[in-house]
């Protein structure tokens, strides 16, 4: 029985700080921005080809059911970016150093489990670090995890919808800052809306930004790229139908999941993974005020995952007014990390 040892080492030990934790979203309990969030869902389902924001995939389920997926087999992306993290993290680090970046700031965008930035925290050694995400409370509890693993890291956890606009709060330090933006996510943006964040990111008065890690998926065969979006164990279905989940609870509606097929498709014209929600049957969805009917087969465009060449990427970051780019791929050449220094 080695119970009272541990208790008595573990009191030895200084409790590590606390996160910082600024909650800017908030839907559920800031009358004001719950009724912004009922009107842009009502205008996105009342459309005639109706499309719903993938940011509302991430409730603090949505944001289990996507840590799942990055586990999946056919979901090639997390690891092969974390591999090529691995591999050219001393590279990256030198990269930034050479740059005369020293304990930079390192803004986490949708940072999730924050599982990405973790690996890279003890190699860039920042100053500071600020996980952002709209998925409030499942940040909270990540947040406190990094806290836990880095003690004496000053951490600035913000609850918050960037594809609204990036204005940062006045606790992330201003200077120094390294915008960490891996995965992909910036596939959710049309292209248009991509470049215009990332010369928000780019523009000295905005962003405030030194540079830009990026991580890109890269366009590549249609099996492997649709199989990532619709694996065989229904995680994707899943993370898809939650969507309508968290709709159900923001909007009142009455969405029955049981009358909904799961549909992802590689759209080659417009070089992007496409998810979309089938209705089975003929039915209606009530919701106060307003009802929609959908016929069977008419779907729900839920989200975009744009896919980029190294080539395309580097002239689109060269255009956003980054003017050093360097990148990183896998031997397959599946995915891409970016470094673009202002
Ligand atoms: C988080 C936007 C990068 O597009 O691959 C995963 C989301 N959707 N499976 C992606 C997602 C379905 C993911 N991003």
């Amino acid at each position: 029985m080695n119970l009272p040892l541990n208790i008595s080492a573990l009191s030895l030990q200084l409790p590590p700080a606390s996160p910082q934790f600024i909650d800017l979203y908030r839907p559920n309990s800031d009358a004001q921005a719950m009724h912004a969030t009922v009107q842009e869902l009502t205008e996105a389902l009342l459309a005639p080809a109706a499309a719903v924001s993938p940011k509302f995939f991430y409730n603090a389920l949505g944001s289990k059911l996507f840590e799942a997926i990055t586990g999946l087999d056919e979901y090639y992306p997390t690891r092969t970016e974390a591999g090529i993290f691995e591999a050219a993290r001393t590279h990256i680090a030198a990269t930034l150093a050479e740059a005369g970046i020293h304990q930079p700031c390192l803004i986490d965008l949708g940072a999730g489990n924050c599982a990405k930035a973790m690996a890279l925290i003890p190699h860039l050694q920042p100053r500071q670090y600020v996980p952002v995400d709209i998925s409030v409370d499942f940040l909270r509890d990540a947040a406190e995890q990094v806290q836990n693993n880095f003690p004496a890291l000053d951490i600035v956890g913000l609850g918050m919808d960037f594809s609204a606009g990036l204005a940062l709060p006045g606790e992330v330090q201003a200077h120094e800052r390294v915008f960490f933006y891996p995965g992909s996510s910036l596939g959710n943006f049309h292209p248009g809306q991509a470049l215009q964040f990332l010369e928000h990111i780019a523009d000295p008065a905005q962003g405030k930004a030194r540079g830009l890690l990026l991580g890109i998926d890269l366009v590549k065969d249609t099996a492997r790229l649709e199989a990532a979006y619709d694996d065989a164990l229904g995680v994707t279905g899943a993370f898809n139908k939650n969507l309508l989940l968290n709709i159900n609870d923001l909007l009142g509606s009455d969405f029955d999941l049981r009358q909904w097929r799961h549909v992802a498709l590689f759209n080659a014209r417009e070089s992007r993974i496409e998810m979309h929600l089938e209705a089975t049957d003929e039915l209606t969805v009530r919701w106060p005020g307003h009802e929609r009917g959908f016929r069977a087969g008419e779907r729900i465009h839920t989200e975009c995952s744009y896919k980029y060449t190294v080539p395309g990427m580097t002239a689109l970051l060269r255009q956003a007014g980054f003017n050093h780019i360097e990148y990183w791929t896998d031997p397959n050449s599946w995915f891409a990390v970016f470094w673009a220094a202002v």
